[in-house]
């Protein structure tokens, strides 16, 4: 089985957790595309959904999904009732690092307004510990060396993303080289820093189910 066979595998499991009449979010990244594409055949059910990226937002629309801003979602509903959106990597605790797509803080926010993250992955995402994968921080652009400080006195080797702005205008650092043994740790030391708009460790915003696709079948974890 291909990673493609298994990412579309994973993303038509995820159906199981739309609850009709709900407003769902719904993650970036090629998994979630092919997430949305599925939601497709349910689109009739839901009252719509939250997008996570710009380009999120343009496919759910081109399936004749009802798109929401999050504002105007939480004036009818308390909270969404899930969020669907795949991940970089996960480690046992089911704490996640994302933004390998840039989407992070948006990802975030769509997150924390959900009642559960349903995360959906192929197993090559599965870690012992977080930070094999660089660890994405969105950054306001002045505070770009204060950031890069902190992250290498965390032993990380920060590199800005060239040629990339975030969907609010701001730069992204990679830290490469991280190893993450305390993920809530990790994720408030940055979020400390000024000018750190947020960073890709999930940990408060941790996957309250990952639905891991294998060879042999979908895992839920
Ligand atoms: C987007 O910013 C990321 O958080 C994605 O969720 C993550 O990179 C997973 O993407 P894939 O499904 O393409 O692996």
């Amino acid at each position: 089985m291909t990673q493609d066979e298994m990412k579309q595998q994973v993303a038509e499991a995820a159906l199981e957790y739309v609850q009709a009449g709900t407003i769902i979010g719904v993650g970036t990244g090629s998994t979630a595309n092919m997430f949305i594409d599925a939601l497709a055949s349910k689109k009739d059910d839901i009252l719509g959904a939250v997008a996570s990226s710009e380009v999120t937002a343009t496919r759910l629309a081109g399936h004749g999904i009802p798109v929401l801003e999050l504002n105007d979602a939480l004036t009818q509903v308390d909270s969404l009732s899930v969020y669907i959106d795949g991940a970089d990597e996960f480690d046992p605790g089911r704490n996640l690092t994302k933004g390998g797509g840039g989407a992070l803080t948006r990802e975030k926010i769509v997150a924390a307004a959900s009642d559960q993250f349903i995360c959906i992955v192929d197993q090559s995402k599965q870690v012992d510990y977080l930070g094999a994968y660089p660890l994405p921080i969105e950054v306001i652009p002045m505070a770009e060396e204060l950031v890069s400080g902190v992250a290498i006195e965390l032993g990380g080797r920060p590199v800005v993303r060239t040629g990339f702005t975030t969907d609010n205008g701001n730069i992204i650092i990679d830290v490469h080289d991280l190893k993450i043994t305390d993920a809530l740790a990790v994720e408030d030391r940055l979020n400390k820093v000024p000018g750190v708009v947020t960073n890709g460790v999930f940990a408060h915003q941790g996957a309250h189910v990952v639905l891991m696709a294998t060879p042999d079948g979908v895992q839920v974890l």
